[in-house]
Protein backbone atom coordinates (compact mmCIF):
# COMPACT_ATOMS: atom_id res chain seq x y z
CA UNK A 1 0.00 0.00 0.00
CA UNK A 2 2.80 2.42 0.78
CA UNK A 3 3.89 2.13 -2.92
CA UNK A 4 0.38 4.25 -3.76
CA UNK A 5 1.06 7.10 -1.83
CA UNK A 6 1.01 10.15 -3.24
CA UNK A 7 4.04 13.25 -2.97
CA UNK A 8 2.65 16.25 -2.23
CA UNK A 9 5.63 18.14 -2.90
CA UNK A 10 7.66 18.62 0.43
CA UNK A 11 10.47 16.29 0.63
CA UNK A 12 10.32 15.95 4.68
CA UNK A 13 6.67 15.80 4.55
CA UNK A 14 6.62 13.12 1.83
CA UNK A 15 9.61 10.85 3.69
CA UNK A 16 7.66 10.99 7.22
CA UNK A 17 4.11 10.12 4.87
CA UNK A 18 5.97 7.36 3.31
CA UNK A 19 7.28 5.46 6.68
CA UNK A 20 3.54 6.18 8.40
CA UNK A 21 2.53 3.64 5.80
CA UNK A 22 5.82 1.28 6.52
CA UNK A 23 4.49 1.35 9.97
CA UNK A 24 1.35 0.46 9.28
CA UNK A 25 2.19 -2.24 7.31
CA UNK A 26 5.02 -3.55 9.96
CA UNK A 27 2.52 -3.72 12.56
CA UNK A 28 0.17 -5.70 9.59
CA UNK A 29 3.55 -8.10 9.45
CA UNK A 30 4.10 -8.58 13.41
CA UNK A 31 0.58 -10.49 13.61
CA UNK A 32 1.36 -12.50 10.22
CA UNK A 33 4.91 -13.38 11.12
CA UNK A 34 3.21 -14.95 14.36
CA UNK A 35 4.63 -12.38 16.48
CA UNK A 36 3.10 -12.09 20.31
CA UNK A 37 0.44 -9.92 21.05
CA UNK A 38 3.16 -7.82 23.11
CA UNK A 39 4.91 -7.44 20.29
CA UNK A 40 1.93 -6.21 18.36
CA UNK A 41 0.71 -4.07 20.63
CA UNK A 42 4.32 -2.34 20.69
CA UNK A 43 3.91 -2.05 16.92
CA UNK A 44 0.73 -0.70 17.15
CA UNK A 45 2.11 2.13 19.95
CA UNK A 46 5.20 3.02 17.89
CA UNK A 47 2.78 3.71 14.79
CA UNK A 48 0.87 5.74 16.78
CA UNK A 49 3.68 7.65 18.28
CA UNK A 50 4.85 8.05 14.77
CA UNK A 51 1.59 9.55 13.71
CA UNK A 52 1.73 12.11 16.55
CA UNK A 53 5.48 12.99 15.52
CA UNK A 54 4.48 13.25 12.37
CA UNK A 55 1.40 16.08 12.97
CA UNK A 56 3.82 17.84 15.21
CA UNK A 57 6.02 18.21 12.27
CA UNK A 58 3.34 19.12 9.83
CA UNK A 59 1.86 21.57 12.02
CA UNK A 60 5.42 23.34 13.08
CA UNK A 61 6.02 24.15 9.55
CA UNK A 62 2.36 25.39 8.79
CA UNK A 63 2.49 27.58 11.88
CA UNK A 64 6.05 28.81 10.56
CA UNK A 65 4.69 29.63 6.94
CA UNK A 66 1.98 31.24 8.36
CA UNK A 67 -0.33 29.04 7.03
CA UNK A 68 -4.38 30.58 7.38
CA UNK A 69 -5.58 27.27 7.73
CA UNK A 70 -3.69 26.01 10.59
CA UNK A 71 -6.52 25.66 12.98
CA UNK A 72 -8.73 23.82 10.81
CA UNK A 73 -5.78 21.41 9.45
CA UNK A 74 -4.71 20.78 13.55
CA UNK A 75 -8.23 20.58 14.06
CA UNK A 76 -8.40 17.37 11.66
CA UNK A 77 -5.29 15.64 12.89
CA UNK A 78 -6.00 16.19 16.87
CA UNK A 79 -10.02 14.49 16.04
CA UNK A 80 -8.01 11.89 14.17
CA UNK A 81 -5.73 11.10 17.07
CA UNK A 82 -8.16 11.63 19.98
CA UNK A 83 -11.25 10.34 18.11
CA UNK A 84 -10.45 8.03 14.99
CA UNK A 85 -7.37 6.37 16.25
CA UNK A 86 -8.31 6.09 20.11
CA UNK A 87 -11.39 4.11 18.85
CA UNK A 88 -9.49 2.02 16.74
CA UNK A 89 -7.56 0.55 19.42
CA UNK A 90 -10.50 0.64 21.94
CA UNK A 91 -12.34 -1.53 19.14
CA UNK A 92 -9.03 -4.00 18.66
CA UNK A 93 -8.43 -4.11 22.34
CA UNK A 94 -11.78 -5.51 22.76
CA UNK A 95 -12.39 -7.70 19.98
CA UNK A 96 -8.54 -9.13 20.14
CA UNK A 97 -6.00 -8.97 17.55
CA UNK A 98 -7.00 -11.69 14.81
CA UNK A 99 -6.28 -10.75 11.22
CA UNK A 100 -9.64 -9.82 10.32
CA UNK A 101 -9.58 -7.08 13.01
CA UNK A 102 -6.01 -6.01 12.10
CA UNK A 103 -6.93 -6.16 8.62
CA UNK A 104 -9.93 -3.82 9.45
CA UNK A 105 -7.87 -1.99 11.85
CA UNK A 106 -5.41 -1.27 9.16
CA UNK A 107 -7.56 -0.67 6.44
CA UNK A 108 -9.23 2.52 8.07
CA UNK A 109 -6.28 3.76 9.47
CA UNK A 110 -4.62 3.71 5.75
CA UNK A 111 -7.70 5.26 4.13
CA UNK A 112 -7.65 8.59 6.07
CA UNK A 113 -4.12 8.91 6.26
CA UNK A 114 -4.28 8.87 2.17
CA UNK A 115 -7.48 10.78 1.79
CA UNK A 116 -6.10 13.08 4.40
CA UNK A 117 -2.95 13.15 2.10
CA UNK A 118 -4.45 14.02 -0.82
CA UNK A 119 -6.70 16.71 0.10
CA UNK A 120 -5.60 18.58 3.16
CA UNK A 121 -1.95 18.08 2.95
CA UNK A 122 -1.58 18.62 -0.45
CA UNK A 123 -3.78 22.08 0.04
CA UNK A 124 -0.83 22.80 2.65
CA UNK A 125 1.83 21.79 0.30
CA UNK A 126 0.18 24.37 -2.84
CA UNK A 127 0.33 26.70 0.06
CA UNK A 128 4.01 26.44 1.54
CA UNK A 129 5.48 25.96 -2.30
CA UNK A 130 3.74 28.83 -3.85
CA UNK A 131 5.50 31.38 -1.02
CA UNK A 132 8.74 29.63 -0.62
CA UNK A 133 9.81 29.95 -4.10
FE1 LIG B 1 -1.87 16.82 7.84
FE1 LIG C 1 0.61 14.61 6.81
Amino acid sequence: MSQNISNIGIETIDAQHLQLLEKAEAFMKAYTDNLDNDTVNSTLNFLESYVVEHFADEEALQVSSNYPKYNEHKIMHDSFITTDFAKLKEWINENGLTPDNMKYFTDILVKWVMDHIDGADLEFANYYNGISR
